[in-house]
């Protein structure tokens, strides 16, 4: 039976590491986030980065854009963001409404600003291994596996999924770390023969029930980054939770894993911004 990784009770650590930080510096740091539209899922993200900011002593100030308003004003709202001092951090909630570009809109984001780290000069940066921004979610589950002693180096690491957000960035920070990675996505063939191979296996899919223990190594180590809704409206993530816990050396559990390390992780880059410089590493 694997250990559950617990990722609230990391990030509450390192969300009270953040805080005293914080209040030794001259003025709290300040986060702006921008939240445009009316997407459900986002309205309930954003009120857990303000409630995240107040816990570590970071103000932070929402920015809500009807979609038209978006339309005409976001960029402008970013342009003035960028040249406000008493903003340290900038982050633009996604998906953003019809109509507008997120490429366009990330990359109006002041770079040393970029705490999503979705900027493309922070993406090259991260790529080639230099320090810089770290994306949040590969971010906390790096920190998660370093919390629990969990080796990289030499091992094999299977990410499912490569999105810009998880799967692509993973794949460069496992790498950096000297884990040999096999990025999976919608077209691999022979998936489950691949996802036997992993020591360490990433799901980032965001389709329950895709992975089975038949899928999973004995002993594998399972990071589940996914948060999909089952038709009763429970949490899930993209493993069959009791079937492959039984398996697992160590497991994420969804909720309670992934996603509060996430939320650390951008307290932790929003302090880092406030520091200035190559703090963020
Ligand atoms: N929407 C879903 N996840 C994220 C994230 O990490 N950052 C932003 N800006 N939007 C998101």
């Amino acid at each position: 039976m694997a250990v559950r990784l617990d990722g609230k009770a990391l990030a509450d650590r390192i969300k009270a590491q953040v805080r005293e930080e914080a209040a030794a510096l001259t003025r709290p740091p300040a986060l702006a986030v921008v939240l445009a539209g009316d997407d459900p899922a986002s309205q309930i993200y954003v009120r857990g980065k303000e409630r995240d900011c107040a816990e570590c002593g970071i103000q932070s100030r929402t920015h809500r854009l009807r979609c038209d308003e978006a339309r005409r004003d976001l960029l402008p709202l970013i342009a003035s963001l960028n040249q406000d001092p008493a903003v340290d951090g900038i982050l633009v909630q996604l998906p953003l409404p019809e109509g507008l570009e997120s490429r366009a809109v990330l990359q109006a984001i002041a770079p040393e600003k970029d705490v999503d780290c979705f900027h493309p000069l922070n993406v090259g940066r991260m790529a080639l291994g230099e320090p810089g921004f770290r994306p949040c979610t590969p971010a906390g589950l790096l920190a998660l596996l370093d919390a629990y002693a969990i080796p990289i180096r030499g091992r094999h690491c299977v990410i499912l999924g490569r999105s810009n957000l998880v799967g692509r960035p993973l794949a460069q920070m496992l790498t950096a770390r000297d884990g040999t990675v096999t990025l999976c996505h919608s077209r691999t063939e022979g998936l489950a023969d691949l996802t036997r191979q992993a020591d360490i296996l990433v799901c980032a899919v965001g389709q329950a029930g895709l992975v089975t223990a038949d899928m999973v190594r004995e002993g594998a180590v399972v990071l589940d980054v996914a948060m999909n809704r089952t038709p009763e409206g429970r949490l899930t993530g993209d493993a069959d939770f009791p079937a492959v816990e039984a398996k697992a050396s160590f497991i994420t559990p969804v909720p309670g894993g992934a996603g509060p390390m996430t939320r650390a992780m951008l307290m932790r880059n929003v302090l880092a911004a406030a520091k200035g410089g190559d703090a963020a590493c």
